[in-house]
C-alpha cells in the first residue's frame, strides 16, 4: 500500500556515553547545525547528563530524551528512575524495550508494556523498540517475533495515546555491527509492524503511527532507508555521537 510521507522523527540514542559537560558541548554543536530541520529532533540521554542536555536545547528545537524509565511512581527499585521523576527533569520522550536492555538488563516484552504505560500515563513521548535477533531472522520467524512484541507492547494501551507513541524498528543484528537491514529488508519490517496495529486497533492508527528504522543507520545510507514507504524515521546510535553525521541524517529527513 502506498504512505503518505509524514514528518519524520530522527533521535539519536546515546546509550551509555557523554558526561553533562560533553553533553553540553555536543548539543551546543548541533544547534546550529538542525536549527532549520523539517522534522521533530530528539537526543536521548543518559540519566546524568539530562539536566545538562534540558539546559542546552533551551530556545532550541532540539527535545532530549531518555533511554529508560521504571513502571512505578516510586519504591524500593535501586537504581531505577520512574516516568515522573524524568518528566520533572523536562524530558518530553524515552526509550522502552531497547535491545540492549531486553539483552543485557532482562527486559522483557511483558515489563516494557508495564513502562512504557508509566510513560503515557506520566504524559511522556514513548519509543518502543522492536526487532528480531540474527538467529530468529535466519530460522524464519521474524514476522511472529515482531507480532509478539508488538502484541504485547500495546497491551492495555488506548487509541488516545498513539499520538505519543513511535515505534522503532531495530533489528538487533544490524545495531552497532554496522550491518545495515537493505532498505526492502526495513520496510519490509516496518509494514510488518503497522499490519500488526491495524490488527490490534484500526487502519487509520496503522497508516498514523510513525516508524523509525534503527541499526547502524548513518549519513551515507539514510537517504535509502528514509526513501521507503513504511519508515518515517531513525533510532540512531554510533551516528549520533557526531554532531555532523547526525546534522546529515536530519537533513536527509528534513528534504523527504
Ligand atoms: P547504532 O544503534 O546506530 O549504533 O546501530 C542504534 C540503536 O541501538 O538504537
Amino acid at each position: 500500500m502506498a504512505r503518505e510521507k509524514k514528518r519524520a522523527i530522527i533521535a539519536g540514542n546515546w546509550k551509555m556515553n557523554k558526561t553533562p559537560s560533553e553533553t553540553t558541548a555536543l548539543i551546543n554543536e548541533l544547534k546550529p547545525l538542525v536549527e532549520n530541520a523539517d522534522c521533530d529532533v530528539i537526543v536521548c540521554v543518559p540519566f546524568v547528563s539530562i539536566s545538562a542536555a534540558v539546559e542546552a536545547v533551551k530556545g532550541s528545537n532540539i527535545k532530549v530524551g531518555a533511554q529508560n524509565c521504571h513502571w512505578e511512581q516510586s519504591g524500593a527499585f535501586t537504581g531505577e528512575i520512574s516516568a515522573q521523576m524524568l518528566c520533572e527533569t523536562g524530558v518530553e520522550y524515552v526509550i522502552i524495550g531497547h535491545s540492549e536492555r531486553r539483552q543485557y538488563f532482562g527486559e522483557t516484552n511483558k515489563t516494557v508494556n508495564k513502562r512504557m504505560r508509566a510513560a503515557l500515563a506520566a504524559d511522556l513521548n514513548v519509543i518502543v523498540c522492536v526487532g528480531e535477533t540474527l538467529e530468529q531472522r535466519e530460522s524464519g520467524v521474524t514476522e511472529e517475533i515482531l507480532s509478539e512484541q508488538v502484541k504485547i507492547a500495546f497491551c492495555g494501551i488506548e487509541p488516545s495515546d498513539f499520538d505519543k507513541i513511535t515505534v522503532a524498528y531495530e533489528p538487533v543484528w544490524a545495531i552497532g555491527t554496522g550491518k545495515t537491514a537493505t532498505s526492502e529488508q526495513a520496510n519490509a519490517a516496518c509494514a510488518h509492524i503497522r499490519d500488526c496495529i491495524v490488527e490490534l486497533y484500526n487502519l487509520r492508527l496503522a497508516n498514523d503511527i510513525r516508524i523509525q528504522y534503527g541499526g547502524s543507520m548513518n549519513a551515507a545510507n539514510a537517504q535509502q532507508l528514509l526513501d521507503e514507504p513504511d519508515i518515517n524515521g531513525g533510532l540512531i546510535g554510533g551516528a549520533a555521537l557526531k554532531a555532523a553525521d547526525f546534522a546529515k541524517i536530519v537533513e536527509v529527513a528534513s528534504a523527504n
